[in-house]
């Protein structure tokens, strides 16, 4: 850059900075029509459209209850009064506007400031809503065809266009398709089957097709309505807090922007990339027969994962692990040497924890008596049922109680004793008749508890010195959450292939949440929630699972609730044949993964993110809700319905004309802009690269990988004795009685 150039730029950006340091800067435009009717855009987009007949904003009151049930929530919400506010004032300065709005002819008012701060070309802040009012609307400009994403991890669509989403984490739910068998059972039994909606981990942001991007930074309870045509409509139960809108060019433009907000996640670590992690249990014997057996049919490693690692507990739905989060020397002799030993050999030992602790471990007695637990309305620890146990859940609004389990617990326990990581489970299971030591409402605290679950996991991982070295993954989530956690995963899948609750919900669910902000997630291989004799995982999800978890970041498996009723890795050599080929695969995409997830550390740009975020003009990318992109070079199209061997793509047209999509598999190259079926066998997953890609030799080599053949004589078996450790309840008999003992094991989380 030449003298003159450097010089002119520093002039523009001294004058940019002034203007909008102090003198007139508005990011938005004011378009007053007269008679209380205005008009706010921000970068041509038309974001308010007020009238006093047809206003932006609405008062009321009414009374929502929230009923729970193990982590289940039924909202009930009714709405006694509604008002529209009529513009009656604005005075407007060089660096916003104050609009006073009325609702009544008593001079009562509420003041609306808008401005663009923190970043935000608009922002609105409104005013307490006096003290007979406790709700309030905020409509937002649309057109009939915006299409719009985000509102955090949403499983079930892609465009929320058409549906109310309400903003509250909770479970999932079991089906989560009022429409299915296994949903009505579990709503029958459990009233947990769960809707289009329920998640662990809403977010009040969301991204129009217009190319803005609008987010509440309150953590009440609130509902996204995307059901009208001409406005959006954001219902926020209390006061809100400051209310944000930024344009971009682009959707990568735009979640650049809100992560950089927002935040983003840290990379994995580079061990992660070098091999499966496993899901077993069990105890230490048990735990290196499963290592022998992965050496036997050279199943790559980089973990495994013991979740039983605190011991076990016999309830009346069969065994649990004991919510004492601490290395039990009972059920995991030795485990203090055996970690060392194991990281020598390039596999880690990972654990599970979560925010509760049961009372009748020696943590819990701790925690209790030093009073750090939510309290209940007589001052006592609040005692939530697990499922046959009780436990305290720590009160992270309160310093003292959040510095222990950051460092008497998880320091002292998993880091300290060498854990490679652990999943953070839990966070939205907070009733709303605690009572925080922040003197918060329970309403308030519920939504943002999972953020200082994962802040607390980072800051003990980071303070420790092992960030890049020590994961943790998080199903629970709010705004703010890719700030602090480390990986995500998907929560509990059905072990079926059902759009509602299967492997499929895993894909929208990874854009919606890496549009919110959290980029780098993963799923359990196979799925999670089992009914036998009703619904048990087979061999060919198990198969196509795990060939999807190929081509993403993590690869970490899971036996299931039930896993005695599953088909697991280990459950025949031909299995364990074939999950050895996928493992070896996605070691050989470590490269390429790190490559994927840097840019997402640097920019927010999903590690896994659908066709439309990349190619924005081809008109067939815009509905794709179960292909993607993983980083810039490969398409991935999982097959997600059982008995398939051939598979429909589309494949987007590239503005680099020279660039054609090279089938993995077949090495037949295709030329963008065109819908194809491909064969997908078992073991060959749709999947292309751009033929310009630097990867291209990684790809190859991959695309060079046999399908196994498994021989008709079985090698002789030294598998560990696969009888699953039976942590979970496990079935064998289906009476009525045990059909409902399993729903309620199910249903009540199961670790
Ligand atoms: C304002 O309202 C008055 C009375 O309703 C109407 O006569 C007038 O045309 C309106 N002006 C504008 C600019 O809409
Ligand atoms: C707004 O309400 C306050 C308090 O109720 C009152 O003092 C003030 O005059 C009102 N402002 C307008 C412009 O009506
Ligand atoms: C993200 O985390 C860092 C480190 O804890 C903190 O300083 C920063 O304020 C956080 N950002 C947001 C937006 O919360
Ligand atoms: C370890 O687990 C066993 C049961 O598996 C339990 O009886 C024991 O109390 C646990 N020990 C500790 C220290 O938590
Ligand atoms: C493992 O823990 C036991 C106590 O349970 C202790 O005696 C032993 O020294 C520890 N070993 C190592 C290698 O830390
Ligand atoms: C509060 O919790 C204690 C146990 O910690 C229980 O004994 C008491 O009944 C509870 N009080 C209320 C009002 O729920
Ligand atoms: C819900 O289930 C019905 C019936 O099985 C199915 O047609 C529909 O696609 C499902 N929808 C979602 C979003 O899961
Ligand atoms: C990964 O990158 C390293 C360093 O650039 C290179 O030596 C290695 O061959 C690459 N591995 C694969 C599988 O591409
Ligand atoms: C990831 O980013 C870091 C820092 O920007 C860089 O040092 C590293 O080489 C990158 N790794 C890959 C695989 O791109």
């Amino acid at each position: 850059m030449g003298w003159m150039t450097e010089t002119s730029l520093r002039v523009i950006l001294i004058a940019l900075a002034v203007c909008c340091g102090s003198a007139s800067c508005k990011g938005y435009k004011f378009a007053d029509r007269g008679n209380g009717s205005f008009t706010v855009s921000v970068g041509g987009v038309k974001i308010i459209d007020h009238t006093n007949d047809k206003p932006f904003l609405y008062l009321g009151r009414g009374s929502t209850k929230f009923l729970e049930y193990r982590g289940n929530f039924n909202i009930k919400d009714y709405t006694l009064e509604r008002i529209g506010l009529k513009l009656i004032k604005r005075t407007s300065t060089a660096n916003g506007d104050q609009l006073i709005m009325v609702y009544n002819y008593n001079a009562e008012n509420i003041t609306v400031n808008l401005g663009s701060k923190e970043g935000h070309p608009l922002t609105v802040d409104i005013s307490d809503l006096g003290d007979q009012y406790d709700r309030l609307w905020v409509r937002i400009a649309a057109q009939p065809s915006d299409a719009i994403y985000g509102g955090g991890e949403q499983y079930s669509y892609l465009n929320l266009r058409g549906r109310q989403y309400p903003i509250w984490t909770r479970e999932q739910g079991v089906g989560r398709n009022k429409s299915t068998l296994v949903t009505f059972q579990a709503d029958v039994m459990e009233r947990s089957g769960g809707d289009y909606h329920t998640t662990y981990f809403p977010q009040p942001t969301f991204y129009s097709s217009q190319k803005y991007y609008f987010h509440h930074g309150g953590s009440n309870y609130a509902i996204l309505d995307f059901g009208h045509q001409d406005f959006h409509e954001v219902f926020i139960m209390g006061k809100p807090g400051r209310l944000y809108v930024n344009t971009g060019k682009t959707f990568n433009d735009l979640v650049t922007k809100l992560t950089g907000f927002l935040g983003r996640m840290p990379p994995l670590p580079d061990w992660i990339y070098d091999g499966a992690i496993i899901g077993i249990q069990g105890g230490t014997k048990k735990m290196l027969e499963y290592i022998d057996y992965c050496d036997q049919y050279d199943i790559k490693l980089s973990g495994v994962w013991i979740q039983d690692w605190a011991g076990t507990i016999q309830t009346g739905f069969g065994k649990r692990i004991f919510w004492n989060w601490r290395w039990n020397a009972t059920t995991y002799p030795d485990l203090n040497s055996t970690i060392p030993t194991l990281k020598e050999r390039g596999i880690r030992v990972l654990g599970y924890i979560n925010p509760n602790l049961n009372k009748e471990g020696d943590l819990f007695a701790i925690g209790d008596q030093k009073g750090y637990f939510f309290k209940n309305a007589t001052g006592q620890t609040y005692l939530q049922d697990f499922g046959e146990f009780e436990c305290g859940t720590v009160d992270l609004t309160n310093p003292d109680a959040y510095q222990w389990y950051k460092n008497e617990v998880v320091k002292k326990y998993s880091i300290d004793l060498g854990l490679g990581g652990w999943m953070a489970d839990f966070g939205e299971y907070l009733p709303v008749d605690v009572h925080a030591f922040s003197g918060e409402a329970a309403t308030i605290v519920h939504n943002k508890y999972p953020v200082l679950w994962a802040k607390l996991n980072r800051e003990a991982v980071e303070e420790s010195g092992n960030l890049g070295e020590v994961v943790f993954w998080m199903r629970a989530g709010y705004s703010g959450t890719g700030n602090y956690t480390t990986l995500m995963w998907a929560g509990d899948q059905n072990v079926d292939f059902s759009y509602g609750d299967g492997l499929a919900s895993t894909i929208p669910a990874s854009f919606n949440m890496g549009l919110s902000g959290a980029g780098i997630t993963h799923f359990d291989i196979g799925g999670y929630t089992t009914f036998a004799p009703l619904m048990v995982r087979t061999e060919e999800l198990l198969l196509r699972s795990a060939e999807a978890a190929v081509f993403g970041p993590v690869f970490r498996s899971h036996e299931g609730n039930q896993p005695a009723a599953n088909k697991q890795f280990y459950s025949s050599p031909g299995i364990s044949m074939k999950f050895s080929r996928l493992t070896e695969m996605f070691t050989l995409l470590k490269n390429y993964s790190q490559h994927v997830v840097n840019i997402t550390t640097e920019t927010g740009i999903p590690a896994q993110r659908p066709l439309f975020m990349q190619y924005e003009n081809d008109v067939g990318s815009q509905d794709v809700a179960y292909e993607y992109m993983y980083g810039d070079d490969v398409l991935v199209a999982p097959v997600i319905s059982a008995g398939k061997s051939s598979w429909n793509v589309h494949l987007p047209k590239d503005p680099d004309a020279t660039s054609k999509w090279v089938h993995l598999w077949s090495k037949e190259e295709y030329d963008g802009a065109q819908d194809i079926t491909v064969e997908a066998p078992i073991g060959q997953p749709p999947v292309f690269y751009k033929s310009t890609s630097k990867f291209s030799k990684t790809f190859e080599a991959i695309g060079n990988m046999p399908l196994v053949v498994v021989p008709t004589t079985q090698p002789p078996q030294t598998e560990p004795n696969t009888t699953p450790s039976s942590t979970m309840s496990v079935l064998t008999s289906v009476t009525l009685l045990t059909i409902s003992a399993s729903f309620l094991a199910i249903l009540s989380s199961l670790v």
